[in-house]
């Protein structure tokens, strides 16, 4: 293996990965997550919460907002319901581009590009600090035409608000009028104290690389467009399916949801 893949050090997908129950993770990545979970102990049922809201707000945009094409940046490693499952059994046609920078999601890619006949799917490895560089090698996506931009549970690893600010700034501002942007990102908002000094203190010794937001510092990406009910609530609020059998609270979820279009 090369360097690229330190298994030593645990990564975020495949963290995620391990919470999601996936068998793609290693002992680091094991550990991070248990030590994450003592100070956040729904970390789990947060991982399945975070995945629903992606798979039903993907759904609605292939649904009910007409999109066809979606960047999704931040994917994680392959597991039930990537993006390009949920829109092409609504929509054959959808294509879609996923990036993610961890090397280990790259080996994985295959699953990722299974995509329709009718449609097509692209794997960038490439980092969210560089938008313009993923604009720019999205190129199976005709950006006269409007994009879903999936930015799902990765905002949070940016620790510098103004800098998250300016990428998805940049990346709306590249997308045309209909295009829509699906956001979910760690709030400690609905902890209690106690849950939250947890949080600020795995943050502030390096056990923890997820930086949360506020509402206030969420809605800041919303900025000139137009938030589709329920508006900006915790991942499991926003349109929950009838028959799903999990019902997190928002503390246990503790990610705000949103999804919001380009007028
Ligand atoms: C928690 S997972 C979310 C996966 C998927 N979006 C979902 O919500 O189910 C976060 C993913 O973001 C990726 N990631 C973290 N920081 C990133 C960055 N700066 N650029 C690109 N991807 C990043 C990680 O490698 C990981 O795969």
């Amino acid at each position: 293996m090369s360097d690229r893949f330190d298994t030593g050090v645990a990564h975020p997908a495949r963290r995620y990965n391990y919470w999601l129950g996936g068998k793609d993770n290693f002992a680091a990545d094991r550990e991070s997550g248990d030590l994450l979970a003592k100070s956040y102990p729904a970390a789990r049922i947060a991982a399945r919460a975070n995945r629903g809201f992606l798979k039903r707000a993907v759904r609605y945009l292939a649904a009910e907002a007409g999109i066809r094409q979606f960047l999704d940046i931040g994917t994680g490693l392959p597991t039930a319901d990537n993006t390009h499952e949920v829109a092409q059994r609504v929509a054959p046609d959808s294509r879609i581009v996923y990036v993610d920078n961890d090397p280990m999601v790259m080996v994985h890619a295959r699953a990722l590009l299974t995509s329709t006949p009718a449609g097509l799917t692209r794997y960038l490895e490439e980092d969210l600090r560089n938008p313009e560089k993923i604009l720019a090698q999205a190129d199976i996506l005709d950006l006269s035409r409007p994009v879903g931009l999936n930015l799902v549970a990765v905002v949070h690893f940016l620790a510098d608000q103004e800098q998250a600010r300016e990428i998805v700034h940049t990346l709306l501002g590249a997308l045309p009028s209909g295009s829509h942007l699906v956001m979910s990102c760690a709030t400690t908002d609905f902890l209690t104290p106690e849950l939250k000094a947890n949080w600020d203190e795995a943050l502030r010794t390096g056990r923890s690389d997820v930086y949360p937001r506020t509402r206030a510092e969420v809605e800041e990406f919303l900025t000139g467009l137009e938030v589709v009910d329920p508006g900006l609530v915790a991942v499991s609020e926003w349109r929950p399916d009838p028959s799903d059998t999990e019902h997190p609270t928002p503390v246990e979820a503790s990610i705000f949801g949103v999804v919001a279009g380009k007028p």
